[in-house]
């Protein structure tokens, strides 16, 4: 219905993917000193105490801000994507201006039912971090472009904005030489070319060891990186 109706059929590359996992049931709620699945983030934000300012950089059609959103006690999740074609951006999720415009669409009738909670930032990562201030934010998730230049640059351009005691996290935790190597994301298609190398892991572990933290992982085939911003670093950089 949703779909016909903005006349897109959703393309997640990745369809494979569990999306959308049950939601823990509340006995679940002391194994949230870890985080098994990313759809365990909004109860394990909400076991942190991280209930003010969230930003998730790349949104796409929402479906994560969805899980997020339907779980998460929080005050406001700010939602950062241009939605429109990026020349710099190799991968299987970048298409038309027409088509991302339809993702836009989507992604604001899927949570509508939180609009009062959700702000939308439609630009690009870099231009967006300049609206937070240092410190603002209870979590980030980066799930935007995933080179590894792109992701490096992300990571020191968001963590300043991530609370001490606050998550920092993102999507992707792996390296790989492009997306088609993502079997089986083009299910016998022949995939867009040119398409970027995948660096996420490289960059994150990089960045964490510069920062002195130890990165956590969840359990899926395509894993969420995460750590807590410590509480007693010096650095907010
Ligand atoms: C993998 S999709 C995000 C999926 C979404 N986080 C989810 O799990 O449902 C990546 C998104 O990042 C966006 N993107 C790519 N480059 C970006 C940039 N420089 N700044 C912000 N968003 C970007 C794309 O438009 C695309 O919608």
């Amino acid at each position: 219905m949703l779909r016909s109706e903005l006349g897109l059929q959703e393309q997640n590359p990745r369809s494979h993917e569990p999306w959308a996992l049950p939601a823990p049931s509340k006995s679940d709620r002391s194994l949230f000193q870890e985080m098994r699945f990313r759809s365990q983030i909004g109860m394990y934000l909400n076991d942190l105490g991280l209930v003010g300012v969230g930003v998730e950089v790349g949104v796409h059609t929402g479906r994560f801000a969805e899980q997020i959103l339907s779980q998460w006690s929080g005050r406001r999740l700010w939602l950062v994507d241009p939605w429109q074609h990026l020349s710099d951006y190799l991968d299987s999720f970048n298409a038309t201006d027409e088509i991302m415009e339809r993702r836009y669409k989507l992604a604001r009738h899927r949570l509508e039912r939180w609009r009062k909670r959700v702000g939308w930032i439609r630009e690009r990562s870099e231009a967006a971090a300049k609206r937070f201030d240092q410190c603002a934010c209870d979590f980030v998730y980066i799930d935007a472009n995933h080179s590894y230049e792109h992701v490096r640059r992300d990571l020191r351009l968001w963590y300043p904005k991530v609370r001490r005691g606050g998550l920092f996290s993102g999507h992707d935790y792996f390296d790989a030489a492009s997306d088609a190597a993502l079997e089986p994301v083009f299910s016998g298609q022949a995939p867009p070319r040119p398409l970027t190398s995948y660096g996420v892991k490289s960059a994150v572990d990089e960045f964490a060891k510069s920062i002195g933290v130890v990165v956590r992982q969840t359990l899926e085939k395509y894993p969420t990186w995460y750590f807590v911003k410590p509480e007693g670093s010096a650095r907010s950089k």
